[in-house]
């Protein structure tokens, strides 16, 4: 049986594969998507992500959430997402679709209410929806199986020397999902940017003659050229990867630590500090932290969820 999920995204490129993905997946039901400022604008991330219904033939109910951070300016990656976040290919609306008015948060906490216990909720975005959720609702992570987020980084950062995007954009939303006590599968960048598509992917996924293939592969070249110049092997597939540990734990492996947002640093605000390589000493391992893949494995499966669309 499938197993029930709601999706947090900043629709973003890696978002919008990350969806079609979980949409082809037949062991994952997806009850809802919300939708926050992160990659690109609350505008931007809420509309492009009503795109992928489209592009899947799909229905999913999509609600709009925070559009800024819980206490800072946003920010944004158009060098790596373009500026309407999707490498700056227009993506056409479903033409019936019913707008949802919900608030995101209100939206989420219906959904895990009528499948407590049950339901996995994947982020793939800085976490100010759920930190806000969260708040609103207190006993809302006590209802959710598992919580699994792509953020954070063990070493190095990807936005500053610390910190990963999702969670620099928002430190504060990010500490409160971690101090929350639900299960927590966290993907940071160790894991994250060794499944990456190479460049002769790219073809190949025009060459599946299908609206998704063309889409993935125009959007994808604006990353490109950014992971290019920064010497990166291939186009890093991040939010795909909470996606397949939840399906396949067994491509990855994954350790349990004491995971903490770092929140006042003047350089270091976002890292999330981990004790996996020091003396393991956190009175509480909070995460079970993903450090390593089946890259090629996975990139297979991306692949083919990919050309399994229309
Ligand atoms: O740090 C990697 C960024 O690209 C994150 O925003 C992630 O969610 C992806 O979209
Ligand atoms: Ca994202």
């Amino acid at each position: 049986m499938a197993v029930p999920v709601w999706m947090d995204v900043d629709t973003g490129i890696d978002d919008a594969v990350a969806v079609m993905l979980a949409h082809t997946l037949k062991e994952i039901e997806i009850l809802g998507i919300s939708a926050v400022c992160g990659n690109t604008s609350l505008k931007n991330s809420f509309q492009n992500t009503r795109a992928m219904n489209r592009l899947c033939n799909s229905a999913y109910p999509v609600y709009a959430g925070a559009e800024k951070p819980l206490f800072r300016k946003p920010v944004h990656a158009a060098y790596v997402h373009g500026e309407n976040g999707l490498g700056d290919v227009e993506v056409k609306l479903p033409e019936d679709e019913t707008i949802r008015t919900e608030v995101a948060w209100d939206a989420l906490y219906a959904c895990a209410k009528e499948h407590e216990g049950e339901l996995r909720l994947i982020a793939t975005a800085p976490l100010t929806n759920i930190a806000i959720a969260f708040a609103k609702y207190p006993d809302l992570p006590g209802m959710l199986n598992t919580i699994l987020i792509m953020g954070g980084a063990t070493t190095e950062g990807n936005t500053t020397p610390c910190a990963e995007f999702n969670i620099y954009a928002d430190p504060e939303a990010a500490q409160a999902v971690f101090l929350c006590g639900a299960k927590i599968v966290l993907c940071p960048l160790d894991v994250t940017e060794k499944v990456y598509l190479l460049e002769e992917e790219l073809e190949e996924l025009k060459s599946f003659g299908n609206e998704a293939g063309r889409f993935v592969h125009d959007s994808l070249q604006k990353p490109w050229a950014f992971h290019k110049k920064k010497g990166h092997p291939g186009i890093q597939m991040h939010d795909s990867c909470p996606v397949l540990y939840l399906v396949h734990p067994e491509l990855f492996k994954a350790e349990e630590a004491g995971v903490y947002v770092e929140t006042k640093g003047s350089v270091t605000a976002g890292k999330t500090v981990t004790d996996l390589y020091s003396d393991k000493q956190f009175e509480k391992k909070n995460a079970l932290v993903v450090l390593d893949a089946d890259s090629k494995e996975c990139i297979r499966l991306i692949k083919e969820a990919v050309k399994s669309l229309p």
